[in-house]
């Protein structure tokens, strides 16, 4: 049985990717495909316990290479527990965020740079690389704006949130911001970027047409 593609979707919070990995997955199961959505930090029953730690504001500071260690810790049991075992089983996989996240956010926003997060996948993660990556990145502003709002209606609600990143600083999200840039340079057959202030249905359409040339190319 042919392997399924490992599709990854990445981007500043508030990028709109949660909204579009639900589209594009409706588009993949129209088209018969089998298709399952993930995402990290969770994905598993221990994932998403590790998500808690690494996201609620009352974990307080965390050491920028203990957000290393969650953020692989949650990666590693996801891949034995669900992406290895759909992608043998010739399933697509789509995975909200993976580790160019850990790069952009720990390597670029706090500054632990790219080397250690690069190794630590090798090690980690047997160098797992996705197929094709769709890196949103709408215009800053209108993004982090989003998600700081987000953050404030979570926490409304249920008196919890997951704003330990949310709250960061500005200069946090533009090294996040510039780290990404500095990945779909750097890889430019996987990385996918889609950028500028454009529509849900134009973003859309975009990812529509980077996947259906993959999928093209898988035969
Ligand atoms: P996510 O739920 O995708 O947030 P959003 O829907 O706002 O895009 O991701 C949660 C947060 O976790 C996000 O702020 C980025 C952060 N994160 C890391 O810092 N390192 C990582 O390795 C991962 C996977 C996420």
């Amino acid at each position: 049985m042919p392997r399924g593609l490992f599709i990854t979707l990445e981007g500043l919070d508030g990028s709109g990717k949660t909204t579009q990995i639900k589209r594009l997955g409706a588009w993949m199961a129209r088209r018969g495909l089998a298709v399952i959505e993930t995402r990290q930090p969770g994905g598993t029953a221990a994932g998403e316990r590790i998500r808690e730690i690494l996201l609620d504001s009352r974990s307080g500071t965390l050491a920028p290479l203990t957000e290393v260690a969650l953020a692989f810790a949650a990666r590693a049991q996801a891949i034995v527990e669900v992406i290895e075992p759909a992608l043998a089983a010739g399933k697509m996989v789509l995975c909200d965020r993976f580790t160019d996240s850990t790069e952009a956010y720990q390597g670029g926003g706090r500054e632990l740079g790219s080397a250690i997060v690069l190794e630590l996948h090798r090690l980690i993660c047997g160098d797992l690389q996705p197929d094709l990556t769709l890196l949103l990145l709408p215009g800053f502003e209108a993004s982090l704006a989003r998600a700081r709002r987000r953050n404030d209606r979570m926490e409304q609600a249920t008196g919890t949130n997951e704003g330990r990143f949310e709250q960061e600083q500005d200069a946090f999200y533009r090294r996040v911001w510039q780290k990404y840039r500095e990945i779909a340079a750097r890889e430019p057959e996987r990385v996918v970027l889609i950028e500028g202030d454009l529509g849900i249905d134009e973003v859309h359409e975009q990812i529509v047409e980077a996947v259906s040339e993959r999928l093209v190319l898988a035969g």
